[in-house]
């Protein structure tokens, strides 16, 4: 039974890696997605076959109806998720395994005390370690991720919190909790342990109340990261290997890809991770002007008379589902000889690749989708940009203004092509809170209205303009 345990742990562990590599790309996301699956299946049967053999009848029991609920309820959300409520729906998922981190060190603990568990010396000191670092790691995204579920579904401001000291709070509880772990490696009592969670508790929740807005997708990564070692913490309290595995897996992707979109926004990563170290009070400069406004006719006509044209989609085209009319227009426009790309920015929307995911599903050619860097020269020389439902990521004030929030988080230069026409329902600002003065440009027109029904609006005029026969 061992060896066959050992050889599925390591099947699922090898298809974990698959998974991940191809997951990396969007020609081979899909397949990565089904790897992860069989890994989980794989991993999912094992754990329950090795946990039936040893387990009572009440414990059996008590593993199968937890199956079963678990699996409904994933099901359940899964089917009924909204593309735009996927973030807080992974960060919900997150606080779970952070959860299940603390209670899986607290069981430990108690295994011990109630003498279930009988280690002798230094294995004992290292199983009260294990458990005092599986807890605070467990807590810290436990509470954390409930923030940034609290912060993504806005049901709580994503302005950063100010606390008077906060870098020194943090600093303080980090030093606290290594004075602890060593007491409690030395007197293993409850109240320490105790101790010790609320502490953790609190500090989950001040890291991740301290970032602001413009941050919160690296939060998410970092979240990630985060549940990846708390599971780690609890495969080693565990003895199960795959668990230790794969929470290094999603603990170091996690890591690696917080670090990239702290690279892409131009933020210190050791100031993300630190709950907003060093970060001060910013005050952008206020923003006034006059906008112009633009109908889906004038908008047919720019395009009618452009050879190059660039599509920024962000957030408010997953609101508005605008993906296919988008993909629509992207045919038509080829179709009549203007070279058409899409210029998509690296945190778009609510989640990393979230506007790949939308053109990909209404079949935009991978091809003529450009990351930020790679558009972002060729603006100068575009004849019109269609900003559709994006707010933060094409705004100006990032580059120009050093007192806004969002400064040196880098940008679309959308406002460099010869026009542009920004698709949104008002003059209300995107995710970060700020005002883009991009809206006031004297290139820029505002296209108002929900961003599918404007899209739809534009083909139904090119239409008109087809000649006839
Ligand atoms: P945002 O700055 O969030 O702006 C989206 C705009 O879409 C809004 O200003 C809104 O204006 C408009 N909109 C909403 N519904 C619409 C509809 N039905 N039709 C037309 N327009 C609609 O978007 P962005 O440029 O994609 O930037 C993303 C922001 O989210 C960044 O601040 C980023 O840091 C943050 N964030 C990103 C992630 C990841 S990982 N991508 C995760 C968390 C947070 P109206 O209300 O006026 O229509």
């Amino acid at each position: 039974m061992q060896t066959w345990t050992t050889a599925a742990y390591l099947i699922a562990a090898l298809l974990f890696v698959i998974s991940l590599a191809g997951l990396s790309k969007h020609e081979t996301s899909r397949s990565g997605v089904v790897f992860g699956i069989a890994g989980m299946t794989i991993a999912l049967v094992a754990t329950a076959i090795v946990a039936l053999g040893s387990a009572s009848g009440l414990g059996i029991a008590l593993l199968l109806v937890a199956l079963v609920i678990g699996a409904a309820i994933g099901l359940w959300r899964a089917r009924v998720v909204e593309m735009t409520g996927m973030p807080e729906l992974i960060a919900l998922m997150h606080s779970f395994v952070g959860l299940a981190a603390v209670l899986v060190g607290w069981n430990g603990f108690l295994e011990v005390e109630s003498g279930h568990l009988q280690l002798a010396g230094s294995l004992l000191g290292i199983h009260h370690a294990e458990v005092a670092i599986g807890v605070f790691i467990g807590a810290v995204t436990f509470t954390g991720s409930i923030i940034a579920y609290l912060k993504l579904s806005a049901k709580i401001a994503s302005a950063p919190l100010m606390l008077p000291g906060k870098n020194v709070l943090n600093l303080g509880a980090l030093v606290v909790f290594a004075a602890l772990t060593v007491y409690f490696v030395i007197t293993p009592a409850t109240w320490v342990l105790a101790v010790l969670t609320v502490l953790a508790l609190l500090l989950g929740l001040h890291l991740v109340a301290s970032i602001g807005g413009g941050d919160m997708p690296v939060v998410v990564s970092m979240l990630n990261s985060y549940s990846g070692w708390a599971a780690a913490a609890s495969g080693f309290l565990l003895g199960n290997d795959l668990l230790i595995i794969t929470g290094a897996l999603v603990g170091s992707s996690g890591a690696y890809l917080s670090y990239i979109m702290c690279k892409a926004m131009n933020r210190s990563f050791l100031s993300v991770i630190a709950g907003g170290f060093g970060a001060t009070t910013s005050s952008a400069a206020a923003v006034e002007g006059e906008h112009r406004e633009i109908d889906a006719a004038g908008v047919a006509e720019l395009l009618s008379n452009a050879r190059s044209v660039v599509i920024t989609p962000g957030y408010g085209m997953a609101v508005a589902q605008a993906q296919y009319p988008v993909a629509d227009l992207t045919r038509k426009l080829r179709e009549q000889g203007v070279e058409v790309r899409f210029g998509v920015h690296p945190v778009a929307g609510r989640l990393p690749g979230h506007m790949n995911v939308l053109l990909a599903e209404a079949q935009v050619p991978y091809d003529i989708v450009l990351e930020m860097d790679e558009i972002n020269d060729d603006l100068a020389e575009t004849d019109v940009v269609l900003v559709i439902g994006a707010n933060d990521t094409v705004n100006p004030a990032a580059s120009e203004d050093p007192g806004s929030p969002i400064a040196g988080m880098p940008v679309l230069r959308v406002w460099e092509a010869g026009n542009v026409v920004v698709f949104k329902r008002s003059m209300a600002t995107g995710y970060a809170g700020v005002q883009n003065p991009l809206f006031f440009r004297e290139n820029s027109q505002m296209l108002f209205g929900d961003a599918k029904e404007r899209v739809q609006d534009i083909l139904a005029e090119l239409k008109t303009r087809e000649p006839v026969g």
